[in-house]
């Protein structure tokens, strides 16, 4: 499907997609259609509300949006039609937004959501679904807009249509089942990426990382046969003055290792790779849209599988910082493999900002629920920076504490530090106390645990499935000020 951006139609369309909003406006707005009075009795507005009828031998959908629709409304309201309809649509639509009065700078996420709808979780099904959607076919989609608006809206249609087919790729990765991914395939995501959209890609195998003393990240691989890797990216852009560094957590798969999960929600864990996703998201659209920033992306990935070799409750392994981690539980092991990373990213590259990104704990899922990822962060300026971008984005983040009252909490009789404190209670602020650690003082740091955010509900499936959480909120930061 093309994407045409006209102030007038260019041919006749056979369905015309409308936009309203649920305001006072609304009935004045709906006059133009023939059979006006009906379509007020039955048409609110409301978000999500579809009303479908036919005029001039042509289908007309009315959409509402509700009263104060937000970027995150736009896309799941577009995402959601476009889903459920992709198969009814014809060759030619047309979406109007003049009569709506929708403004023009939603047009970006208007067209994210378009692109967002061609998403099916049906990848290892015999039997597809009949008929071709209007994204397999030769289909044309005009939007319609004032016409001085139509130079900036093709800019916006760019920017939502490439972070759209990203954010399809990077829901691919997360909703893979283990056994058709591994750190192996991630790395070769990242080098085809690389290649594609121009920036640099390193993968270091075991016996590299051996070298190198990532002893973490190889602790938590011992109980798995797929071998780990680290990953290293750098998109760089020309102008870009100011260095920034992002971790994201790769577990293909979670077992718990000896600290085994229970099984009611396992097969989850699958999506343990989602801070990797992010990262890899948000490098890709960068690059792919030449966004003038400098990035370095780090992403350890492991399985945290169980085996006779697996590291056992109790065990002292080193770290890449030179530090000792006691291994209270094996299944607290992003932690253990993100110490590595970031203690690498910070004595390496040097940045001048550092976010890492992991499905981190339950704990913190049991205290944001799955609508706000929790924000760890040394710096204030950080803190509302990332606030506020989630605030626009509807990648929502709040923020929890930092505090040296639970910094006993990582302390080991034994070792340096624990990986857990063994306690039912500020699960997620004791990760991001462990993360601390390996940060040395770093100004610049937030730590994001989106282990309730990377997974959820959508019209895509009956289960959670991926969101690519993270993609469009580190992006709306890279493009701040
Ligand atoms: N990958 C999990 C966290 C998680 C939980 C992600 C739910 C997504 C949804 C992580 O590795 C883990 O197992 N954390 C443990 C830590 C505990 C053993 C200290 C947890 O949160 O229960
Ligand atoms: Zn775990
Ligand atoms: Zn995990």
């Amino acid at each position: 499907m093309k994407i045409q951006i006209v102030s007038t139609l260019q041919s006749e369309p056979e369905a015309i997609i409308y936009l309203f909003r649920q305001s006072e406006n609304l009935s004045d707005q709906l006059d133009i259609f023939a059979n006006a009075p009906f379509l007020k009795q039955d048409f609110k507005g409301e978000a999500k509300q579809v009303v479908t009828h036919y005029e001039n031998g042509r289908k007309i959908y009315l959409i509402g949006l509700g009263k104060a629709p937000k970027e995150a409304d736009f896309i799941k309201i577009l995402r959601s039609f476009f889903f459920k309809q992709k198969r009814n649509l014809p060759d030619n639509i047309a979406l109007e937004l003049t009569t709506g009065g929708i403004e023009n700078e939603w047009i970006e996420v208007i067209v994210n959501g378009c692109y967002l709808g061609d998403y099916d979780l049906d990848l290892y099904k015999t039997k597809k679904k009949e008929g071709a959607t209007v994204f397999e076919r030769d289909a044309k989609l005009q939007i319609v807009v004032a016409e001085e608006a139509i130079a900036s809206a093709e800019q916006q249609v760019q920017k939502g249509e490439a972070t759209a087919w990203t954010q399809i790729r990077i829901m691919d990765l997360m909703n893979a089942p283990s056994n058709k991914k591994s750190p192996q395939s991630l790395a070769e995501w990242a080098i085809e990426s690389g290649e594609k959209y121009g920036y640099s890609v390193t993968v270091w195998d075991e016996k590299q990382c051996e070298k190198e003393g990532l002893q973490a990240l190889l602790a938590v691989s011992f109980g798995s046969k797929n071998p780990p890797r680290f990953i290293q990216l750098e998109y760089k852009h020309p102008v870009a003055t100011e260095k920034i560094g992002l971790v994201g957590k790769g577990v293909t798969f979670d077992t718990g290792g000896i600290s085994l999960k229970q099984s009611t929600n396992m097969h989850y864990m699958k999506s343990d790779m989602g801070g990797a996703a992010a990262v890899l998201g948000t490098i890709e659209v960068a690059a792919k849209l030449k966004l003038p920033v400098h990035l370095i992306g780090i992403i350890p990935a492991t399985e945290n599988s169980i085996d006779g070799l697996a590291t056992k409750p109790g065990d002292v392994i080193g770290s890449y910082s030179g530090k000792t981690i006691e291994v209270i539980d094996t299944d607290a092991e992003g932690r253990v493999i993100l110490a590595d990373a970031l203690s690498y990213m910070v004595r390496n590259y040097t940045p001048d900002v550092i976010v890492d990104l992991a499905t981190l704990t339950g704990s913190c899922v049991a205290t944001l629920g799955y609508s706000a990822a929790g924000l760890f962060t040394n710096n204030e300026q950080l803190a509302q920076e990332l606030y506020d971008c989630g605030q626009k984005t509807g990648e929502k983040l709040w923020r929890l504490p930092l505090w040296d009252d639970y910094k006993d909490d990582v302390t080991s009789d034994i070792a340096d530090v624990k990986n857990f404190h063994g306690k039912p209670v500020a699960g997620a602020i004791v990760a991001a106390k462990f993360l601390e650690v390996f940060v040395e003082e770093h100004p610049h740091w937030a730590h994001l645990d989106i282990a309730g955010t990377a997974f959820g509900d959508s019209e895509f499936g009956t289960m959670k499935s991926a969101t690519a959480y993270g993609v469009r909120l580190l992006l709306r930061w890279l493009q701040r000020g």
